[in-house]
């Protein structure tokens, strides 16, 4: 079975990715490890509480992180997500405890006791990983692979026009992150706004998916909805987060992909967070260009089910 850790800003489009990962038979989850971004840290931690109980599965331990940037205050995006990051839906409080130990300390006791077996998903800001980079750069090489949700890609932002939500929430960890010269398999936001736009048709199928997850998963994205209809005048709405689970269970999920090297702008400019495509350096980026979006809805519905 697959060793797999979720890095999260636990938030709507996370919990459904959350929930996604849990219920495949391909992975095996480790630890779930919280980072500030979408909403404040206490709120990520006890959304991706309820995101466990509501998957319905295993237990998985759940580990506090960062609860702002490496250099730069923390931007939330309470204006996509809802005040409480789930839609505002009128939520339970989780029965489950948040874990004791820091998140950055977890990461690393289990990439140390799993050498080149770990493989890190990515799907919020990533400062807990480049905290880790930070205290021991030679157990993080020892990750497998990561997987990534995130960047502008080879097209625009999100938040800027140049970079997205959460390389632009911490572009200085997405650099160190970045260099650490890994593979990353990245799932871009220009990507996803083909590849994981929840059709109108699609948003029927997932509430009458008769165990209630589906309806959940619609329910707390209210806020992403709302944008869709401002923003596009579409009924839909884009589930970054859920797209790269689909990814790393199927990789066939992925139909083309761009290989190159990155860089992040860290500078206090206009262009911070934007990722810049390099044709030269570790190549160590395959950044997903194109994906089904057919066998991505297929995959959510039948992991929800
Ligand atoms: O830009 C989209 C990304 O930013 C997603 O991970 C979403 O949850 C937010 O974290
Ligand atoms: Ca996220």
């Amino acid at each position: 079975m697959r060793k797999i850790i979720i890095d999260t800003d636990t938030a709507s489009d996370d919990a459904v990715a959350i929930m996604m990962a849990l219920r495949s038979k391909e992975l095996s989850i480790k630890a779930i490890t919280v980072v500030a971004g979408n909403v404040p840290l206490d709120l990520a931690v006890k959304n991706a509480l309820i995101s466990v109980e509501k998957a319905d599965t295993y237990d998985v331990p759940v580990y506090r992180g960062a609860q702002k940037p490496l250099f730069r205050d923390l931007v939330t995006a309470e204006w996509a997500h809802g005040e409480n990051g789930m839609g505002d839906v009128n939520l339970p409080s989780p029965s489950k405890k948040v874990e004791p130990e820091n998140a950055v300390d977890a990461i690393l006791e289990i990439v140390s006791n799993n050498p080149h077996e770990i493989e890190l998903i990515a799907i919020g800001p990533l400062t807990n990983i480049a905290l880790a980079i930070n205290k021991d750069i030679e157990t993080m090489k020892k990750l497998k692979v990561i997987y990534l949700m995130g960047g502008n890609g080879l097209g625009v932002g999100n938040v800027t026009e140049y970079a997205e939500f959460n390389y632009y929430v911490d572009a200085h960890a997405a650099k160190i992150v970045s260099d650490l010269g890994i593979k990353i398999i990245q799932l871009p936001w220009d990507t996803c706004l083909d590849g994981v736009y929840i059709k109108d048709g699609d948003i029927d199928r997932l509430n009458n998916i008769n165990n209630s997850l589906g309806k959940f998963s619609v329910d707390i994205n209210a806020g992403l909805i709302a944008l869709s209809k401002k923003n596009y005048n579409t009924n839909g709405f884009v589930l970054c987060d859920a797209g790269i689970i689909a990814i790393a269970i199927d990789p066939s999920i992925a139909i083309e992909y761009h290989n190159a090297s990155c860089n992040i702008i860290d500078e206090d400019n206009e262009y911070y967070g934007q990722q810049i495509i390099e044709s030269t350096g570790s190549k160590n980026y395959d950044i997903c260009t194109k994906m089904s979006y057919q066998k991505f809805i297929d995959l959510l519905v039948e992991l929800l089910s």
